[in-house]
């Protein structure tokens, strides 16, 4: 501890003189430079960009392409919504032993292989099974690019290796599997970028954990990258790398259990400077800039281990570098937060101080470290096994703290004796979505472990998995069609069994087939409401005519199905809800999926915003089924017992009943939430384009923010009374959250609103509900506010309108005089003021945005 505080003093001239040195440094260093960057388009016809403003070169009629092997070019069959077009929609076959032959610089290089397993050719996807290698290393061996991303729950892939280029060349081949019949090869897209010898240790300071000898990586050891982790952060994707253009994910998917530890950022008054020793490009600033500690009682610290788990293969040796920097201004000193790190259950390091390790730094908190240790596997028989990382406090340095600190991960496999880096496919999870609703047991330990092992499945190659934002406008504008084809089937001769497992709820009733036909008056079209993924829905009338309802008739071989039909009477004979639609019942019968619903006499909310015949809705009318429609959400996301995320949030899955109150509807897609705190289900992704949250297509995890998002471009939708996507229209203008963003930036938002509610909205309800709105389609959900935020800002601007409605003074000409600060304080006499400067004063953003965050105080309040 005396150490410690002589440090502190010290620390405070220098650290000025070399703040100085330091920012130097790092801006004439923050950047490598890749000597080579070669991205080839394979099979497509000319040269693209793609979505990062990465240009690619077609590999047709390149140099690189020696015309041993027989090869064709073609292009996708298929398009699933979070494929990128470039480099995924083309391909070039191999029939036979195919190389590419690309001269480049002695040195190490990234080969980044990109695969989509679509049908290339009229080629079955699932005989691509083939061996890449580069150089004399083998990459792939009897590899299905399809196999591994149906076992992982992606659309494609990508592998990226580290290699050291001897000659002047590098070769790649690719070679259909001998043992497959009629087995091809493909790739997507290659890119080879040199890059800095970062990752290699020659000096015999490379520990083997658990062991005393050290390990050398050096010119002949080629790595392939399997986890690469921002820790306590988000993804950073690759045009946010210092110019390496790697992929950073979220750690979350790998924690172990519900034991989180906190995430947090770096201190506003923390300046991450990288030391002399620690080149920027090891890793950028936002994976140093956030962490993860145990959390804020050491007791339960002591109790604990923070533990992250990777699924690896058997066979292989890993290289695991782990990245560091204190952020946090209260941790400043050596010995206030020490701890153990634990890697395959064994003692990788003792005594771990993130200070300390900033050793002769000037300053000694915002300094990055990394270490590398070395993990060898003891082979258990099976193919994949898990390997623990885990962090404990270490009281016998007795720190000031018990907690320990992470930042970054970075897992590589390292190659076996014969230059061999390919390892088995994984074996997919039986044909599920993540949850079977049917197997789920509310309040059993039995639903966490389910999602942990899927996320754990997930994640056997997640850090070399790239799931990309196209940006959701590109594929709402573009992808539309393909997204149709995307979605798993079930198998529909199944459903009577799959029923049988019962949803005796005492909530839902069970009717036969011939009541249904009676209450239909036999299907009859004339009674016809609607059709829907799902099948068609009827009016009808049950018990004797006394209670209308609408039927709604699934159709087995419709695109949804059974695990649809069964998801939405799990849901619904659950929750209950004012804002929900109930669920009455539902028939079996003879296979039949069909559910009955309370009435809605109204019908969708969206029939009467656009394309309707229907007179327009008031303005407050408006503003109460958003609220409505909002609590409803709520409830789904809080209010049930667990949390449940709707996924398909659109103006046509809002009902009004006879007294226009709004009632959630579709529960089709919906998926039970994860009950722990700041996680996610990841799946595959659904939903309706133009609503769909572009993170959730980012990173295919699923959070009950993606629902916030959706009732964001809801709530856009009822007020410019327009489709979210209109093709018609000019470019521009198409997807509806683009526009209205376009519009709010140029504060013209007032302009492109619903003709009829032009002078209807009093400018403070306005502008508190546009504040809202775009909170809601924030891109990252980190930055859009919970439902009951949302609630409670809907509450808050409809009773902005009713004050000015009810002063004498006729909105126009009206202003609150001054902001309130709670809402039992709110102004009744309004100001008369005519200097209310249009739709300039509306959109300033300074006012609202503290009380915004104190939403939640009011909930419950109104
Ligand atoms: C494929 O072709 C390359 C270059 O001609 C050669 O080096 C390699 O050994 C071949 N691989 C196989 C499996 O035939
Ligand atoms: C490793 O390879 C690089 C580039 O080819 C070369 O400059 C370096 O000297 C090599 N290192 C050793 C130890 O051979
Ligand atoms: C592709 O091959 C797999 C396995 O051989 C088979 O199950 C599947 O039906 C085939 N698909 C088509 C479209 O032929
Ligand atoms: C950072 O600011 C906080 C509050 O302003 C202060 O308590 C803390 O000492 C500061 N830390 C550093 C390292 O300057
Ligand atoms: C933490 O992990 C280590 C290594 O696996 C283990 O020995 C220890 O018992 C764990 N501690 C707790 C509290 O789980
Ligand atoms: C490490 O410890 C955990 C928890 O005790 C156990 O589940 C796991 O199988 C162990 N891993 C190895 C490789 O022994
Ligand atoms: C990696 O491959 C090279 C080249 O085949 C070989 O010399 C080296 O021993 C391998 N490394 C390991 C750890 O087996
Ligand atoms: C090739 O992969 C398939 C699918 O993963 C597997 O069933 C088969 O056993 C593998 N063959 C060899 C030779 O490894
Ligand atoms: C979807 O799949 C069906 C049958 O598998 C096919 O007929 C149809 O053309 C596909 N649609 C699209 C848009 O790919
Ligand atoms: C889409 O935009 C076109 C062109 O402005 C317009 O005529 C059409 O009514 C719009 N469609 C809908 C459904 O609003
Ligand atoms: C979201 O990101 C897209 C693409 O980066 C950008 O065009 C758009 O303005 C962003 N939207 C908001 C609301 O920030």
């Amino acid at each position: 501890m005396r150490n410690s505080n002589k440090f502190g003093l010290m620390s405070i001239p220098i650290f000025v003189i070399l703040y100085l040195a330091f920012t130097i440094h790092v801006n004439m260093a923050a950047n490598y430079a890749p000597i080579e960057k070669i991205l080839l388009n394979c099979g497509g016809p000319l040269d693209a960009t793609d979505y990062d403003g990465r240009k690619w070169a077609t590999d047709v009629g390149s140099k690189y392409l020696l015309d041993s092997g027989k090869s064709t070019i073609s292009q996708a069959a298929t398009q699933e919504p979070s494929v990128p077009e470039v480099p995924y929609m083309t391909a070039r076959i191999f029939y036979s032993n195919f190389t590419y032959r690309i001269p480049v610089v002695a040195g190490r290089k990234f080969v980044r292989l990109y695969f989509y397993p679509a049908s290339y050719a009229s080629l079955n996807a699932s005989n691509a099974v083939f061996s890449a290698t580069a150089g004399s290393y083998t990459l792939l061996n009897n590899f299905s690019a399809l196999q591994t991303t149906e076992a992982l729950g992606y659309a494609f892939i990508i592998k990226e290796y580290s290699i050291n280029v001897e000659g002047e060349r590098l070769d790649i081949s690719f070679v259909p599997s001998a043992k497959a019949p009629s087995a091809y090869a493909f790739v997507n897209g290659i890119e080879i970028m040199s890059m800095p010898d970062i990752y290699s240790c020659t000096d015999g300071t490379l520990k083997i954990v658990g062991q005393i000898s050290a390990f050398n990586i050096g010119n002949n050891t080629a790595l392939e990258n399997v986890y690469r982790l921002n820790v306590g952060g988000n993804l950073i994707p690759p045009s946010h790398d210092t110019d390496l253009y790697r992929t950073w994910y979220a750690d979350a998917p790998y924690i172990d259990g519900a034991a989180f530890g906190v995430s947090y950022s770096v201190d506003p008054n923390v300046t991450i400077q990288y030391p002399p020793s620690i080149p920027p490009y090891v890793a950028p600033i936002d994976v140093y800039a956030t962490a993860r500690s145990m959390g804020p009682n050491s007791q339960v610290n002591l109790n604990y281990n923070l533990t992250w788990i990777f699924s690896v293969d058997s066979e292989f040796t890993y290289l695991v570098r782990l990245h560091f920097c204190e952020i946090q201004a209260n941790i400043t000193l050596i010995n206030q937060r020490v701890f153990d790190i634990f890697l395959y259950n064994q003692t990788a390091e003792q005594g771990a101080d993130v200070i300390a390790w900033a050793g002769g730094a000037s300053q000694l908190y915002g300094v990055p470290v990394y270490k590398d240790y070395v993990v060898l596997l003891v082979p258990n028989g099976s193919p994949q096994q898990d390997l623990w990382l885990e962090l404990h406090p270490d009281p016998l340095s007795r720190p000031n703290y018990y907690d320990a600190i992470l930042n970054g991960i970075e897992i590589f496999k390292i190659n076996g004796t014969n230059g061999n880096l390919a390892g088995p496919n994984p074996i997919p999870a039986p044909k599920q979505d993540v949850i079977n609703p049917t197997s789920y047991i509310p309040s059993s330990g039995d639903y966490k472990t389910k999602i942990r092992k899927a996320i754990i499945i997930g994640g056997i190659c997640g850090g070399i998995i790239l799931v990309i934002v196209i940006g959701f406008y590109l594929i709402a504008t573009s992808r539309c069609q393909h997204g149709k084809n995307s979605s798993v089937r079930e198998v529909p001769s199944k459903c009577h069994q799959d029923l049988e497992q019962g949803f005796t709820n005492n909530l839902c009733r069970r009717f036969s087939f011939a009541e249904i036909t009676v209450a239909t008056k036999n299907f009859d079209e004339a009674f016809l409401l609607g059709v829907g993924g799902f099948g068609k829905v009827y009016k009808g009338e049950i018990d004797g005519g006394a209670t209308p309802v609408a039927i709604k008739r699934g159709n087995p071989l419709s695109d949804q199905g059974v695990h649809e039909f069964q998801t939405e009477i799990e849901i619904l004979s659950k929750v209950r809800h004012h804002h929900l639609v109930s669920l009455i019942g539902y028939c079996e019968d003879s296979c039949e999926m069909i559910l009955v619903y309370d009435y809605m006499a109204h019908g969708t909310l969206r029939e009467h915003l656009y394309k309707t015949q229907k007179s327009p809705l008031p303005w407050k009318q408006r503003l109460e089924i958003c609220i409505g429609a909002a609590r409803g959400l709520y409830y789904l996301h809080s209010g049930a017992k667990q949390t449940i995320i709707h996924r398909d949030v659109k103006t046509t899955n809002i009902l009004l009943d006879e007294k226009w109150v709004a009632k959630v509807s579709d529960f089709g897609l919906s998926k039970i939430g994860p009950t722990i705190d700041k996680t996610h289900v990841t799946t595959v992704v659904k939903g309706s384009y133009g609503y769909l949250d572009p993170e959730y297509l980012l990173l295919q995890q699923l959070t009950e923010k993606s629902d916030v998002y959706s009732f964001g471009v809801v709530l856009f939708e009822i007020i410019c009374a327009r489709p979210v996507l209109n093709r018609t229209l000019p470019e521009e203008q198409v997807s509806l959250v683009e526009w209205v963003a376009h519009c709010h930036e140029k504060r013209i938002l007032d302009q492109i609103i619903d003709p009829y509610l032009k002078g209807k909205i009093a400018p403070e309800c306005f502008k508190q509900f546009i504040e809202i709105a775009m909170k809601c389609v924030a891109n990252q959900s980190i930055d859009r506010p919970s439902m009951d935020e949302v609630t409670w800002n809907l509450e808050f601007s409809l009773q902005l309108q009713r004050n000015a409605e009810e002063s004498n003074e006729g909105i126009s000409r009206i202003h609150i005089e001054e902001e309130p600060s709670v809402p039992h304080k709110w102004k009744k006499n309004l100001d008369a003021s005519p200097s209310l400067d249009g739709c300039g004063h509306l959109f300033s953003q300074e006012v609202m945005s503290q009380k915004l965050n104190g939403g939640h105080l009011w909930t419950g309040f109104f």
